[in-house]
């Protein structure tokens, strides 16, 4: 008889962005008549920029001939997607970041799954709590996570490195020590983003013990702060320490499309061993590349009309984040992020749990949020909205709330 992944019967009911949409689809059929916004999952609602869909159609055209078909393209990206990369995203920020060292992949949620691949089985790991999902039901598939206790809602084998108020949001360095360390910046769900003399001792850590950190960038283009690092390579040493993870799907609207990309450093050796050679084995094994027409829709993404359009874009979102952010606090709750991030994180009002939280302005509001508590025992008490809906749903579901409060 097979024997089965025993790890899956650990992981505790369902995904949490499957959970919300099943309790919102339940309210739905029991409530055809009621108009619902969508504030819980990070979806884009805008459509892709005209120089993204113009430069599809042109490659779309292309596949129809004879000299411009692609087949099979290269497992690690098309150059001409990596150069731009290389030279827009690093290099004009002073990082020396070369094309090789960039892997073109559907999605930074694969690559964050994706990743443990690389590692070994005994690692340590470290996340932050509350935390985006997938980094610890990954490990946890993987077998890396131990047992899941329903009572604390935590993994007996990964280290907890609680994001609450007291310390703004941001993680301390373990007091054990660990091997993977999972960080995200812009955070998701906090909105918290960090400095370079924040993430310095992360970076000198790493390079102190042999640990790797896995530095989630999803939310980059967001950041408006001056001094706040793009990169996590902008931190001295970070390449001797560091994978980073990018997306398009939070910067042009690239959610159904699907195009990101990891950086893995060639300079980062553990055990002997090139993360980056480990890395383009695996994908050249198990990944056959991203569609040429859509490698050819995120170029167009560092083109000047390209980069403007997705300004544009982003400035729409920006503006949802602060409405979000100045109504919910005019109606007295504690709120933070939105600033650095498309995301605001509300503690709940006098203690509420985050379930009965988002319960209340599912029905109450129609609005759908996302309870913190899906993303770890800190996150209780907190929900978090997104500014990616459209603009005037957004000012309503805002004043829905302020309603209901
Ligand atoms: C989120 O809402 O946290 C994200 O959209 C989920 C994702 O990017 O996979």
């Amino acid at each position: 008889m097979v024997q089965m992944n025993a790890n899956f019967q650990k992981l505790p009911g369902s995904y949490l962005f499957s959970e919300i949409a099943r309790r919102v689809s339940a309210y739905t059929e029991a409530n055809p008549d009621k108009k619902l916004i969508k504030l819980g999952i990070g979806d884009v609602t805008l459509p892709l920029p005209a120089a993204v869909t113009a430069a599809m159609h042109a490659a779309v055209d292309e596949m129809a001939t004879a000299g411009g078909f692609h087949g099979y393209g290269p497992e690690q990206g098309y150059a001409f997607l990596r150069d731009a990369i290389a030279r827009q995203d690093y290099q004009d920020r002073g990082v020396s970041i070369q094309p090789d060292e960039i892997f073109i992949s559907d999605g930074a949620k694969s690559d964050c799954g994706n990743i443990v691949d690389l590692f070994g089985l005994d690692n340590k790991v470290a996340v932050c709590d509350p935390v985006y999902p997938v980094y610890v039901d990954t490990n946890a598939m993987a077998g890396r996570a131990g047992d899941f206790n329903e009572a604390t809602g935590r993994w007996s084998n990964l280290v907890y490195m609680p994001c609450v108020a007291e310390n703004g949001f941001l993680p301390e360095l373990p007091r054990e020590d660990v091997d993977m360390i999972y960080l995200c910046f812009p955070n998701n769900p906090t909105g918290a983003a960090a400095t370079k003399e924040q993430l310095l001792p992360w970076v000198e850590y790493a390079n102190r013990t042999g640990a790797v950190l896995l530095y989630d960038s999803a939310y980059e283009t967001f950041i408006t702060t001056p001094g706040v690092p793009h990169t996590i390579y902008e931190i001295p040493g970070a390449e001797t320490c560091a994978i980073e993870f990018r997306s398009f799907s939070k910067t042009a609207g690239f959610t159904g499309t699907r195009c990101a990309y990891t950086v893995v450093p060639k300079a980062l050796v553990r055990q002997g061993l090139s993360l980056n050679a480990m890395w383009n084995r695996r994908q050249c094994t198990k990944f056959n590349g991203v569609p040429y027409v859509v490698q050819r829709g995120a170029a167009a993404i560092y083109t000047p009309e390209g980069r403007a359009q997705v300004q544009a874009n982003l400035a729409v979102y920006q503006e949802n984040a602060r409405v979000i952010r100045e109504g919910l606090a005019a109606a007295g709750l504690t709120v933070s992020g939105g600033v650095d991030s498309p995301y605001v994180w509300a503690q709940t009002p006098n203690g509420m749990g985050s379930w009965a939280f988002f319960d209340r302005l599912l029905k109450e509001a129609n609005v759908v949020t996302t309870p913190g508590a899906g993303f770890g025992p800190s996150g209780e008490g907190y929900i978090r909205l997104t500014g990616f809906g459209e603009r005037e749903a957004t000012r309503q579901a805002v004043e829905r709330i302020r309603g209901v409060l």
